[in-house]
């Protein structure tokens, strides 16, 4: 036991090669632990197992809590884990070193980290993680999200400046860049808020076709999202209602080979008059995608949005009443 004690000591108070080291800000102490991301970062503990392997391990939240926590804990429960602080200066550290070893030589305890400690620090790093995620309306920035049928991208370009930055985008129209520059006075400062956050803008994208486009055909999303379509003909007569059919089963058809199981299909439409005619869940039925839910759709959600007719002029539509449809590969429990 007295061995195994000070070969552990040993590893986790190793002594300094020189004077320099206990004034450098304990960088040595940090030499095993990459920080690359904010979570990283704020990694400063290592965990010394049954067979006393040290491992980096997550989510201290304070530097100094360990040690002291460890101490003050020190029972005869059968805790299988040591945490230590790395980032204590040496001289208290070597203090604590010895309280801590006494203590432990007292109570023949090999391994003393109550679980309520590393539970807590683990729920502190999710936590931190989760409180990163922006949300807005019925997105967030954790979703890798696909837009389809953008008409002045004003809904995208909201999102987009939700999220802050916002590489999980991918925002398209059918309608060329030209078109677009030439009918909305919005579209490019809309277009600028995206590229800046980092989302992807693609224009001349079919939504009936899109599973076979280039760039976006072979990526996969957690949402893939086409508001108000509309095929171009205002008619009210059973062929204009099929033209619309057409447009949203042949988007249907390609979104569903391009999310993943777990994705979403969203189709927001008016829910009135002869929208309804349209039937749109029974379209993502007759495709074999469940109908998870549908829910009214408030456009006052996505600040800046503008909804557009998109078949030239910059006039918006009155898009109330209106629902969001999502569909899934399979029936979700969790909607
Ligand atoms: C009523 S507008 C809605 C525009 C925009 N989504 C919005 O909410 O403001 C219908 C849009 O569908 C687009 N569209 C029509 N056929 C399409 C197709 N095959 N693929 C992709 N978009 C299409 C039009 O270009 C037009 O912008």
């Amino acid at each position: 036991m007295g061995q195994i004690l000070s070969n552990l000591w040993r590893k986790i108070c190793p002594k300094p090669k020189n004077e320099a080291l206990k004034s450098d800000n304990h960088k040595a102490n940090y030499q095993k632990l990459s920080h690359n991301d904010e979570n990283q970062r704020q990694s400063h503990c290592i965990n010394i197992s049954d067979h006393h392997d040290v491992q980096l391990i997550s989510g201290c939240s304070s530097p100094n809590e360990t040690i002291e926590s460890h101490e003050n804990n020190l029972d005869h429960s059968n805790n299988s884990n040591i945490v230590v602080d790395l980032s204590s200066g040496y001289e208290e550290h070597a203090k604590k070193k010895k309280t801590f070893k006494e203590q432990l030589l007292k109570d023949h305890v090999d391994q003393v980290i109550p679980e309520a400690v590393l539970v807590k620090n683990v729920t502190t790093t999710i936590s931190h993680v989760v409180s990163s995620v922006k949300k807005i309306g019925q997105y967030n920035s954790a979703q890798r999200i696909l837009l389809v049928g953008e008409g002045d991208f004003s809904f995208s370009a909201c999102l987009a400046v939700a999220f802050g930055t916002a590489t999980n985008i991918t925002a398209t129209s059918l309608n060329s860049e030209d078109f677009l520059i030439k009918n909305y006075g919005k579209f490019i400062s809309n277009k600028v808020e995206l590229v800046t956050r980092g989302s992807t803008v693609l224009h001349d994208v079919d939504a009936m076709k899109m599973a076979k486009h280039p760039l976006v055909g072979s990526l996969v999303f957690d949402r893939i999202i086409y508001n108000f379509p509309h095929s171009g003909k205002f008619g009210k007569d059973d062929d204009d209602i099929r033209t619309h059919k057409k447009l949203v089963r042949g988007f249907i058809r390609n979104a569903k080979k391009m999310i993943n199981e777990d994705g979403e299909i969203h189709i927001t439409s008016k829910s009135n008059g002869i929208y309804l005619k349209w039937d749109i869940p029974k379209i993502g039925v007759d495709q074999g995608l469940n109908l998870i839910q549908e829910i009214k759709f408030k456009a006052s959600k996505y600040p800046g949005y503008h909804t557009k007719y998109g078949f030239g002029g910059d006039k918006d539509f009155d898009c109330n009443p209106s629902k969001t449809y999502k569909f899934a590969l399979s029936s979700k429990s969790n909607v």
